[in-house]
């Protein structure tokens, strides 16, 4: 069976630097794929060029065997893909609801008191109900990532990607998304998980990927990852 998502090759440059050197890895449903790396390493990078933001140099990418390489992001987001940003990127001026109305504007299959319970479902399950008419700006940054991670949800992709979601949130957030995040996995979604902050990953995932300067210097198990020695050095160098 063809994996969830899979790079193969992948490589970015801009100008002379290889930000993205044959980059290649698959995550099955339901798996976590923890990608870690100092900064600069290459994984937002990754994130763009497997959601079509930006159009990789060499390489290709599949969602379900399927080759969606150089797509733009409305057409790999409709093949199954959602993401978050690094800094949450939402609809300041907009509702909570509408926020997450937003994802789903096309869904003419179902009714607009469908899609506003499952928004109104999804916003409970992030803690953000009781703000629901309230303006996204209005929001603390953390809950700005918790919206975020709502609205992608909204069209139940089954891949997400999550972009340093714990990055400047407070601890008390961060436990609350790990267990989100587990949530996901757990209904059989494929993760992959963004973050220079190894505790968070090494609990949330199944397998590790550690890229230094565009390349995949060691994959493995949490355990494997742990001691490894290329691993080590990338980030006591950094
Ligand atoms: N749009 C861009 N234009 C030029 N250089 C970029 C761009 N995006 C990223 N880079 C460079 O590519 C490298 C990898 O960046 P990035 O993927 O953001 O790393 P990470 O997310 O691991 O911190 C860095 O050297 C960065 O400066
Ligand atoms: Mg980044």
């Amino acid at each position: 069976m063809s994996a969830a998502i899979e790079t193969r090759g992948l490589t970015k440059r801009f100008g002379g630097l290889v930000a993205l050197d044959s980059v290649g890895l698959q995550a099955a449903s339901g798996e976590t794929l923890g990608i870690i790396g100092v900064n600069g390493a290459g994984k937002t990078t990754l994130m763009n060029c497997i959601c079509g933001l930006y159009r990789p140099d060499g390489g290709d990418v599949f969602i379900a065997g399927e080759r969606v390489t150089g797509q733009p992001p409305h057409v790999v987001a409709h093949k199954g893909i959602g993401r978050t940003f690094q800094v949450p990127r939402v609809f300041r001026k907009m509702s909570l609801i509408d926020n997450l109305l937003v994802p789903v504007l096309d869904r003419r299959a179902s009714s607009d008191a469908e899609l506003t319970e499952r928004a109104e479902e999804m916003l409970a399950r992030m803690q953000l109900i009781g703000l629901r008419h309230n303006y996204a700006e209005e929001l603390s940054g953390g809950q700005q990532k918790l919206l975020e991670m709502a609205r992608m949800l909204m069209p139940d992709p089954p891949i997400v990607m999550l972009d340093e979601p714990f990055a400047g949130v407070h601890p008390v957030l961060c436990k609350f998304m790990i267990e989100r995040i587990e949530e996901m996995s757990g209904a059989g979604k494929a993760v992959l998980l963004i973050s220079h902050d190894l505790t968070s990953i090494y609990r949330l995932s199944s397998r590790v990927v550690a890229l230094n300067q565009g390349k995949i210097i060691a994959e493995g198990g949490v355990a494997d990852i742990r001691g490894n020695p290329a691993v080590i050095e990338a980030y006591l160098g950094a």
